[in-house]
C-alpha cells in the first residue's frame, strides 16, 4: 500500500510541475508577444514620423522655390520692364516741352519706340519661362520638342527624343509639370554631369504613361547624395507625387544618371 501512495504522489507531483512549466511557458508567450507587439508599434510610428517629416522637407522645398520664383520674376519686371516703361514716361512728358525742334521731337520718338519694344520683347521673354506658349498651345510633346531644341542648339549636347504617347492637350496643366521635371534633369545633365548625350523617351504604361531619362554624364553617389538633396530634386519628387506618380533614380560615379518616373 505504501508503494501505491508513493507512486501517487510522484503522479501528482509530476501533474503539478507541468501545469507549472506549462503556466510559465504561457507568461513568457504573453510577455514576447506584448513586447514584439510594442516593438512593431514603435517602428511603425517611427516609420510614420519619417514620412511626415519627409512631407514637411518637400513641402518647404516647393515653398522656398515658390519664393525664388517670384524673386526672380520681381527682378526681372523691375529690371527689364519698369526701368524701360521709366524712361518711356519721361520721353513722352518731354515731348510736351514748348518749343521742341523737328529733330529733337523725332529723336524722342524712336527713342520711345526703341524702349517700348525692348519692353515688350522681354515681357514676353518672362511669360514665355513662366509657361512656355509652345507647351501651351501644341501640348507636351512639342513643348518637350522645344525644349531639346534648345539644349541641343548649344552643341555642347545632344538629345535623342522620341514618343510614342499621345497627350492630350487638355491635361496640360498636369503635363507641365512633367516638362518642369525634364527641365530640371535637362540642366542637371549639362551643370552637374557635363554630359554629351541625353535620352528621353516616353512610353505608354498599364495604368498611365512612363518617362525614361538617362545622360552619359559624369554621375554621382546616389547613396552619399540622398542626404543632401537640393531644391531641383525635392521639387521633381513632389511634382511625381502631385502627378500621383512614382519615381526612380539611379547614378554612380561615371556612369551617368537613369530616371524612370510614371504619370
Ligand atoms: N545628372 C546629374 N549628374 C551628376 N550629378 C547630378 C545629376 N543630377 C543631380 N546631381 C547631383 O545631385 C545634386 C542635387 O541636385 P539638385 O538638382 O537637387 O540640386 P542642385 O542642382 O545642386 O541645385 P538646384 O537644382 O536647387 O538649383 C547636385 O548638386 C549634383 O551633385
Ligand atoms: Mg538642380
Amino acid at each position: 500500500m505504501k508503494v501505491n501512495t508513493l507512486h501517487e504522489n510522484d503522479i501528482i507531483e509530476i501533474i503539478l510541475y507541468t501545469c507549472f512549466a506549462f503556466l510559465l511557458m504561457g507568461i513568457v508567450m504573453v510577455l514576447f508577444f506584448y513586447f514584439s507587439r510594442k516593438k512593431i508599434i514603435q517602428k511603425e510610428l517611427e516609420k510614420k514620423d519619417l514620412e511626415i517629416q519627409y512631407q514637411k522637407e518637400l513641402l518647404s522645398a516647393v515653398i522656398i522655390t515658390q519664393e525664388e520664383e517670384r524673386k526672380r520674376i520681381a527682378q526681372d519686371l523691375h529690371d527689364d520692364i519698369s526701368s524701360k516703361l521709366n524712361v518711356v514716361s519721361l520721353n513722352s512728358h518731354l515731348l510736351n516741352t514748348p518749343n521742341l525742334s523737328s529733330g529733337e521731337v523725332s529723336e524722342i520718338t524712336a527713342n520711345i519706340i526703341n524702349l517700348t519694344a525692348k519692353a515688350l520683347d522681354n515681357s514676353r521673354k518672362i511669360a514665355h519661362g513662366l509657361l512656355p506658349p509652345v507647351l501651351d498651345k501644341f501640348g507636351l510633346h512639342a513643348g518637350v520638342e522645344e525644349l531639346c531644341l534648345e539644349f541641343s542648339s548649344a552643341k555642347l549636347i545632344s538629345v535623342n527624343y522620341e514618343n510614342n504617347v499621345s497627350f492630350d492637350i487638355l491635361d496640360n496643366d498636369r503635363h507641365l509639370h512633367v516638362f518642369r521635371i525634364l527641365q530640371e534633369l535637362m540642366n542637371n545633365s549639362l551643370r552637374h554631369g557635363k554630359a554629351t548625350l541625353i535620352s528621353i523617351l516616353f512610353e505608354n504604361d498599364k495604368d498611365g504613361k512612363i518617362c525614361y531619362y538617362s545622360d552619359n554624364g559624369i554621375g554621382f553617389d546616389i547613396a552619399n547624395h540622398k542626404n543632401q538633396k537640393g531644391l531641383g530634386m525635392k521639387n521633381i519628387e513632389s511634382r511625381v507625387a502631385f502627378l500621383k506618380g512614382t519615381i526612380a533614380m539611379d547614378s554612380s560615379i561615371n556612369n551617368g544618371i537613369s530616371v524612370v518616373f510614371n504619370f
